[in-house]
């Protein structure tokens, strides 16, 4: 979800706007565009970054320029390509409304519908656009009626979240901002007022801001203030609240690093995945993107699963979901090897390409020769309008947020729990009954709050940190579920901290890498009380026997572990396929607090590209 700002008051409404833009670019962005207030409606917006939007202004002699009132946005597509069509603001049909929206409008589809059988005409295809033209229909409905009003009951038609903004050349002195799921800040200066997603591009103007809360709308004007009410139209007082931080600590959201930020972003991005599509009280998940494909999904005989690095450890646990819970046999392969092997492929598979980018040179191509074979090419990808989104037949978006840090972390945790959805998709009416269903669904709605139980002990996980940052190698140990989490476990460790780490399974330690044990080795077992817990805690007394260090990631509540292990990370109980989405945590943050530790770049590592569009 990206970044919003607007400005009313009696400065360069323009120039304003694009600076507080440029301060949210560290969110990751793919369109920019500015609506301003100036006798009429005057919009400009393209795909691209905010100075390439700052130059074609200038280069059309800045056309926005003199306005004292106006809204901007940087967009992070989920309803349609990034494109200067589908970039904010969006315009009513009349030209005369302007609306800018971060969120989902899970609802759309049905609203436009409806717009369209009366005749409205779509500029784009997000689902952004609806709110406009349904504010423009009731308000032709209702001429007398205030932009306020006529917000509040469009609102009333929306499920979904969103903050938003509107702006009207019929109220020329006032910004309609509205708030669920998707915050807001309205900053409160010397006769002018600034409206942001979050305080990064008011902090440089005002210390003084009001936070809107949930379900809670605002309108802002030069001349008398702002008044706050909710959506349901009762009046609420609210306090001004001091910002305590400078302008230097926000720009990666008060976080150190981009990566630290996303690992805390978990919570909320387990959250908006499942946003929309799962009903918990009816039991129902809803995927609308491979909604038309659902059967022969079903009927497939096999599901291949092609990835790279990080991507590929999803699908190795999308492999133990899919065939536990649908009874579908599943193969994972890495994309490079998949491409090159000749691989037998029918056309009763299904193979399903992950990727957060979703411009992976070995995946795009893994998946272009499924569909030369016939093959069903499904895609889990988390950038909208990426190449390998428009190249998969039908797909499903993680709608994780942009990714800015090159060490994935909440790509990871989005991409596992959208092949839970899909596994319990894949399962339902076929091996699983409604009512297992809802049991599953249940738990998985529990994580987001158990992640962020997790995150609460950074500050543990930095102290064990600092034991080992000087180690040479490490070795992750895990079983089940579990093993996937070891191999992403050590590969976040070797790219972000350039120790060597390896991920094995736990039982595999006796075929080879117990050789490697001894006083130097650190060993991070992941032993969560699962059916193989017993075989790990063997694993754990045999490395602690040729005097290896032991990291173990246990349960709460699990005593036995703390005698045996030197460090131990509790993380809360869960049934053994929703555990990766916890047990990572601990590793990702192990990874950063070494890393930093050592004085890397976390951010940048050495040698690596956030998107790998080379074979
Ligand atoms: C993850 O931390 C890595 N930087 C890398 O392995 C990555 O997961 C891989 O390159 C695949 O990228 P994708 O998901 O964008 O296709
Ligand atoms: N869902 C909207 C879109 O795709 C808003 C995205 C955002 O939050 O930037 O345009």
């Amino acid at each position: 979800m990206c970044g919003i700002v607007g400005y009313i008051g009696h400065r360069d409404a323009a120039g304003l706007l694009l600076n507080g833009l440029r301060r949210l670019e560290y969110r990751g962005y793919d369109s920019a565009g500015i609506a301003v207030l100036n006798g009429g409606l005057k919009m400009f917006k393209q795909k691209g970054s905010v100075d390439e939007l700052r130059r074609s202004l200038h280069d059309a002699g800045n056309p926005l320029n003199g306005a004292t009132i106006g809204i901007g946005h940087t967009r992070w597509a989920t309803h349609g390509d990034p494109s200067d069509r589908n970039a904010h603001p969006h315009v009513s049909s009349d030209g005369r409304i302007a609306l800018i929206h971060n969120g989902i409008i899970e609802n759309y589809p049905a609203i436009k519908k409806e717009l369209i059988s009366k005749g409205v005409h779509f500029s784009s295809d997000t689902d952004s656009e609806v709110l406009v033209h349904l504010i423009e229909s009731i308000w032709s409905d209702n001429p007398g009626m205030a932009l306020e009003a006529a917000v509040r009951s469009a609102l009333y038609h929306v499920e979904g979240a969103y903050g938003l903004c509107v702006i009207s050349e019929r109220e020329p002195d006032s910004i309609v901002v509205a708030r669920k799921g998707s915050p807001l800040v309205i900053g409160i200066g010397e006769g002018e007022y600034y409206i942001a997603s979050d305080a990064a591009p008011i902090v440089e103007h005002t210390k003084k801001v009001v936070y809107l809360a949930d379900g809670e709308m605002a309108v802002v004007t030069r001349n008398d203030g702002f008044a706050i009410k909710t959506i349901e139209n009762i009046a609420r007082e609210k306090h001004v609240s001091e910002l305590e931080f400078e302008l230097a600590e926000i720009e990666k959201g008060g976080f150190e690093h981009f990566m630290l930020k996303e690992i805390f972003e978990q919570p909320k991005v387990l959250q908006d995945v499942m946003r929309g599509r799962v009903r918990l009280d009816e039991g129902q998940v809803r995927l609308g993107g491979i909604e038309d494909y659902l059967d022969r999904l079903k009927l497939s005989s096999r599901v291949i699963i092609c990835a790279c690095g990080t991507s590929w450890h999803a699908g190795l646990i999308g492999e133990y979901l899919i065939e536990e819970f649908a009874r579908i046999p599943v193969e994972v392969d890495y994309a490079s090897e998949f491409r090159y092997r000749n691989p037998v492929i029918t056309r009763d598979d299904v193979v399903i390409v992950i990727s957060q980018s979703g411009e992976t040179a070995d995946t795009l191509a893994a998946l272009r020769l499924a569909r030369e074979k016939g093959a069903l090419v499904m895609g889990i990808c988390n950038v909208v309008g990426s190449t390998i989104a428009r190249e998969t037949l039908c797909g499903i978006y993680t709608h994780a947020g942009p990714e800015v840090g090159v060490a994935s972390t909440k790509a990871f945790t989005a991409q596992v729990t959208v092949l839970y959805l899909l596994a319990l998709t894949l399962g339902k009416g076929r091996t699983m009954s409604r009512n297992e269903l809802k049991l599953y669904l249940k738990e998985l709605n529990g994580i987001p709050e158990k992640v962020e139980r997790i995150l609460k002990q950074n500050d543990l996980i930095l102290e064990i940190a600092k034991n080992y940052k000087d180690a040479g190698n490490f070795l992750y140990l895990g079983r089940g579920y579990n093993f996937p989490v070891a191999l992403e476990g050590a590969l976040k460790l070797k790219e972000i901290s350039y120790i060597h780490a390896e991920g094995y399974p736990a039982a595999e330690m006796k075929h080879g890498p117990i050789a490697l044990i001894d006083q130097d080795m650190p060993v991070i077992f992941i032993a969560t009380r699962d059916n193989s817990y017993a075989k790990v805690l063997s694993n754990i007394e045999e490395v602690r026997s040729r005097k290896g260090k032991v990291i173990a990631i246990a349960n709460h509540g699990d005593d036995e572990i703390g005698r045996l292990a030197d460090h131990v990370i509790y993380i809360p109980p869960a049934s053994a396929p929703v555990t990766p989405l916890l047990s990572v945590i601990p590793l990702q943050l192990l990874s950063y607090h070494i890393a930093t530790l050592r004085g890397c770049n976390v951010d940048r590592p050495r040698n690596l590209a956030k998107s790998v569009t080379v074979e």
